[in-house]
């Protein structure tokens, strides 16, 4: 029998076996990403350097939207300050997350994954409550949820 003829018989359970294989392998790099334990305790997660780099931007990104939050809300001229600290923080709302690109998504570790998409909402969350209205104590209180999990990320992870 000729490799085409096996081939075409058994096009069905071959297609499911690939299928199957690949599903496994992405399914594995989703939850594991690309990554190897480091010296000082931490996770290394190996990336391309340009996705090292888009992740850095990124990060500066979110360390300047802390910065305008709390520049804003410590403001004397309240609504412009309230208006400032609001658009900060959007700026590190879930629309910064949609242009991480498939490739690099999967690279990442679940749980970095579930950390970084939970910041994104929160600063949502606290851009939606700073145009609300609500108090600098309230602000404050969410501003320290989220650098938790700033340092929380960056005691278990390395970027290489
Ligand atoms: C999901 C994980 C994660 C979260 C959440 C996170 N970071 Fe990072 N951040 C990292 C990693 C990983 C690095 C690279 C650390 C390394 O390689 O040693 C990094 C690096 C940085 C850097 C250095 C950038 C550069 O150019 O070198 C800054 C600044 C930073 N983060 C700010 C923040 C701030 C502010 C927050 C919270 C608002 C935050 N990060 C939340 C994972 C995270």
């Amino acid at each position: 029998m000729s490799i085409s003829t096996v081939l075409s018989k058994n096009i069905g359970p071959i297609a499911l076996a690939i299928w199957l294989i690949s599903a496994g392998v992405l399914g594995w790099l989703f939850v594991n990403g690309t990554t190897t334990p480091s010296a000082d305790s931490r996770t290394i997660v190996h990336l391309a350097p340009a996705e090292r780099n888009f992740i850095l931007a990124e990060m500066r990104q979110l360390l300047q939207a802390v910065h305008g939050v709390v520049t804003g809300m410590s403001e004397t001229d309240q609504p412009r300050g309230h208006a400032l600290a609001a658009s900060a923080a959007r700026s590190a709302g879930m629309k910064m997350a949609v242009d991480d690109n498939p490739g690099l998504i999967l690279k990442l570790p679940l749980p970095m994954k579930q950390l970084g998409m939970s910041v994104h909402r929160d600063f949502d969350e606290l851009a939606d409550t700073i145009l609300a209205g609500t108090t600098s104590q309230d602000v404050l209180q969410r501003l320290s949820a989220i650098t938790t999990k700033c340092v929380t990320c960056h005691e278990m992870y390395q970027l290489e």
